[in-house]
């Protein structure tokens, strides 16, 4: 196995995020909430609580428990697909990590081809590589409002590509992957019997697009070789409990990840289990949704104000879905650098944004950008944004 590279964007926030006084906007779960918050969604008159407290700490259930798995399944239920998508297409794994890390494991080796969207999770493409895979990168343009484009692709594949991986919408950019790009594809993976792979935790906070037209998943678009990856963590405020799944309606895909998943997991905490299951139960999962759009939307027309207030020193392509966006900003008549600007800032105001080309592009790649985590309490975006104006004024327009 190849040496595994250190993994930028963790280490970034794990050297910065606790320090005191930080005013974190570069986190990107929407804000986080506790289990009490979590019963202020509740609809339903005398519903069990969230956790069983006499519950016995077995093992549960080895795949996850029957409901979580059923309440995770109804996520995919409303794609045209005439592929049978159940329960049993769900494994619940510890997060999103764990589950795209299984994904690779059970799919990917030694003399596989696999083409991945970049900038995206570093996961993404870094893991196939140290299981001997060779890597595409399928960059992602600023100029086309970082949508991929297909012709790009089908130049990319080789006889032996095993997977197309995307991350819809995307890890850092905010941009989306719309319904025809993503038909045209599915319609590649297909022609050349490819697994295509979608890693959609920030699935479904589309804050800013027009009723009916968020893409679907990829599993509800009738190709069989399809899997998902998603978790609690982003859309649905709930990182602490660890709780994420793969979905796939092949269920030879899911059988390999079974097996692998032995090695690795066993099974996730009953208490996670359990809180997740509430989470996503019709009672729960509409109220919390909402508020995290409401959260998104509020926030994003905070951010879009500043854009427009320091429109001659900062740009972007502003997100329409998801928690992050990939800004610029000037100093002088210059393009602020990634590092220095986000190591000076952060000494100077404490705010915390992500080096571009650090966490994205580990080199010279998007050396021009940052990346901000908006759906952060209002309150410290708020604060977080009036320095970053005092800052942007100070250097920038000096
Ligand atoms: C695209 C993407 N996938 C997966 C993850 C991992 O999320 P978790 O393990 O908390 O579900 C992240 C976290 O930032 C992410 O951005």
């Amino acid at each position: 196995m190849a040496k595994i590279p250190p993994f930028d964007v963790e280490q970034w926030m794990d050297k910065y995020e606790t320090i005191p006084g930080v005013l974190n906007v570069a986190e990107t779960c929407c804000s986080s909430i506790s289990v009490q918050d979590l019963t202020r969604f509740n609809t339903r008159q005398n519903a069990p609580a969230p956790l069983d407290l006499s519950t016995r700490l077995t093992y549960g259930a080895i795949r996850g428990s029957d409901e979580l798995r059923r309440n995770i399944a109804a996520l995919y239920e409303h794609g045209s697909s005439s592929l049978p998508f159940s329960p049993d297409s769900v494994i619940v794994t510890q997060g999103a990590i764990s589950a795209n890390h299984l994904v690779f494991y059970s799919q990917i080796g030694a003399g596989d081809h696999v083409i991945c969207v970049f900038p995206t999770y570093q996961q993404l493409y870094s893991i196939p590589k140290t299981l001997g895979a060779e890597v595409t990168l399928w960059e992602l343009k600023e100029e086309n409002g970082w949508v991929p484009n297909v012709d790009a692709l089908e130049g990319l594949v080789k006889a032996n590509t095993k997977m197309i991986v995307i991350n819809n919408p995307n890890n850092p950019t905010g941009a989306i992957i719309p319904t025809s790009i993503l038909a045209q594809i599915v319609g590649v993976a297909q022609k050349h019997d490819i697994i295509l792979f979608s890693d959609e935790v920030y699935r479904p906070l589309f804050h800013s697009i027009s009723a009916g037209h968020a893409p679907p998943s990829v599993v509800s678009m009738d190709y069989k070789k399809t899997i998902v990856t998603s978790s609690m963590s982003k859309a649905w405020a709930l990182a602490g409990i660890r709780v994420g799944w793969v979905a796939s309606p092949d269920e030879g895909i899911i059988k390999d990840i079974t097996v692998a998943r032995d090695y690795t997991t066993i099974s996730v905490s009953r208490i996670d289990d359990q809180i997740a299951n509430y989470a996503l139960s019709p009672e729960v999962r509409p109220g919390l949704i909402a508020r995290n759009l409401e959260l998104a939307k509020t926030n994003l027309e905070l951010l879009d104000q500043f854009v427009k207030d320091h429109a001659s020193v900062v740009s972007w392509v502003r997100p329409v879905a998801g928690t992050t966006a990939f800004m610029k900003f000037k100093i002088g008549d210059k393009l602020a650098e990634d590092e220095e600007f986000c190591k000076h800032l952060l000494d100077t105001t404490k705010v915390m944004l992500l080096p571009g080309s650090k966490c994205f592009g580990h080199g010279e790649t998007f050396k021009v950008f940052v990346r901000i985590g908006y759906v952060s309490e209002t309150a410290i975006l708020k604060a977080g944004l009036r320095q970053l104006s005092r800052y942007v004024k100070k250097y920038s327009l000096k």
